[in-house]
């Protein structure tokens, strides 16, 4: 373990000095966006609270500043496809759909600015946006970036519909310039990669930690566990391709967070949460923070699964085993000597009480402090101690572990009651504990 940690750390080292150069993004962004929850609804008349318009960042800012989000890193409110007017002004540059953003890109960027949050503003590398709005062709890429930095815009996102692989190959890097060139620090978001099938030869991650802070690898969400899981499943299978592309400055980006909306249940809810914290992703939710459940709201505003994911070494996280019986573990490497686990079960019967120990997880001897992510209890473990969790179908168990405590009687007793597992040496064979 500690030769991989070291090699993960020269790795995280170096690539950082690769990624774009513009300070933006050290730690995966937070915020929301619009898209997975509101798409394209244009219909202010009928359905005005939901449709594509400045009240909807409006209150979604609100939200974000006044029920504890801000604080915990959540601050870009990013718009998506369908804000644009069908036609470029007078002088060639995008503008707003008056009727919908009656005061501006840059009022609505403004108005994020005076609550300590940023807006963010979608685009297309192509002829189109995907939902067929104007999009931005070669000749318009120093106009577009310039108009974005004119408006105080804070992120910006490239989609790449209705254009073809060369064409994207000078776009994204010549936005890229663009927005250096403004002299604003404008987070990039690519989504080039989703285009090309997110694999090499055709995709280049090098180059994309070059000249993006972010990007889409792979298709759309969509609110369900199918969707979500389909998601997992091909991340962690490219894992050996993605997981060195990622670092402070240059994220890989699974999609956004669904927690809150009508397709995941609380334990498909705490799975992506975790799992999106290992994978180091970008962590933009699209749900309707004016009517969340207290439940998803908790999930969301977990902070210990906030800390793993803004972890500041920024090593993007593995699974370490994929059981047959349908048990996978993740694992993540976090500063100071910590790293979290996540126990995932892909199971569709019942609670599945996986047994393992540190130690078969390439832990080194020692004994670990063990912070349960969704329940909060906390326990001491001994490497070679056998212990048990029981993991809910379609659900994680998620712990941060820290570094190998020094012997202290008070992490072990409390009120006399001894907690947590066999500890010391002689009780290995014992009975192994559940851990709940
Ligand atoms: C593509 C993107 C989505 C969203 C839509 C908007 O499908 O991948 O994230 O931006 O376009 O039309």
């Amino acid at each position: 373990m500690q030769v991989a940690v070291l090699l993960l750390l020269v790795a995280a080292l170096c690539s950082a000095t690769l990624a774009l150069d513009n300070g933006e993004m050290r730690v995966p962004p937070m915020g929301w966006l619009a898209w997975e929850r509101f798409r394209c609804d244009l219909d202010c008349e009928h359905d005005p609270k939901n449709c594509i318009s400045e009240n909807l960042f409006i209150d979604m800012a609100d939200r974000l500043a006044e029920d504890g989000w801000r604080e915990l890193g959540y601050v870009y409110v990013n718009i998506d496809d369908c804000w644009s007017s069908m036609k470029r002004d007078e002088k060639g540059r995008l503008q707003a759909d008056p009727k919908r953003f009656p005061r501006g890109i840059k009022e609505l960027a403004r108005y994020m600015h005076a609550r300590g949050l940023k807006l963010g503003l979608y685009g297309d590398m192509g002829t189109h946006t995907c939902g067929g709005y104007p999009g931005t062709t070669l000749d318009n890429i120093d106009l577009d970036a310039q108009t974005f930095a004119d408006w105080e815009v804070d992120m910006f996102k490239f989609d790449g519909c209705y254009s073809n692989a060369t064409e994207q190959e000078q776009g994204y890097p010549l936005m890229s310039k663009a927005l250096n060139a403004t002299g604003r620090p404008i987070g990039y978001s690519c989504s080039w990669p989703a285009y090309q099938g997110g694999l090499p030869p055709k995709v280049n991650y090098t180059e994309l930690g070059q000249i993006c802070n972010l990007w889409r690898n792979y298709g759309d969400i969509q609110d369900s566990w199918d969707s979500v899981l389909n998601i997992i499943n091909w991340f962690f299978e490219n894992q050996d391709v993605l997981a060195p592309a990622a670092g402070p400055g240059k994220w890989n980006d699974p999609d956004m967070l669904i927690v809150g909306d009508f397709g995941l249940s609380v334990d498909q809810s705490r799975a992506q949460m975790a799992l999106w914290a290992i994978m180091a992703a970008p962590l933009f939710m699209s749900n309707d923070l004016r009517t969340i459940s207290s439940g998803a709201r908790t999930i969301l505003q977990n902070k210990m699964a906030i800390i793993i994911n803004q972890d500041p070494m920024g090593v993007q996280g593995r699974r370490l085993v994929k059981e047959k019986i349908g048990i996978d573990v993740f694992w993540r490497p976090l500063s100071k000597n910590a790293s979290a686990l996540v126990f995932f079960s892909r199971r569709t019967d019942m609670p599945y009480r996986y047994q393992t120990s540190l130690s078969k997880l390439n832990y080194t001897a020692g004994s670990y402090e063990i912070y349960d992510v969704f329940t909060g209890k906390s326990m001491t473990l001994k490497d070679s101690a056998p212990f048990v969790v029981s993991v809910n179908p379609t659900g994680v168990v998620m712990w941060h572990v820290s570094a190998p405590a020094k012997w202290n009687p008070r992490h072990f007793y409390k009120g006399g009651r001894r907690q947590g597992p066999a500890f010391d040496g002689g009780e290995e064979n014992a009975v192994p504990p559940v851990f709940l």
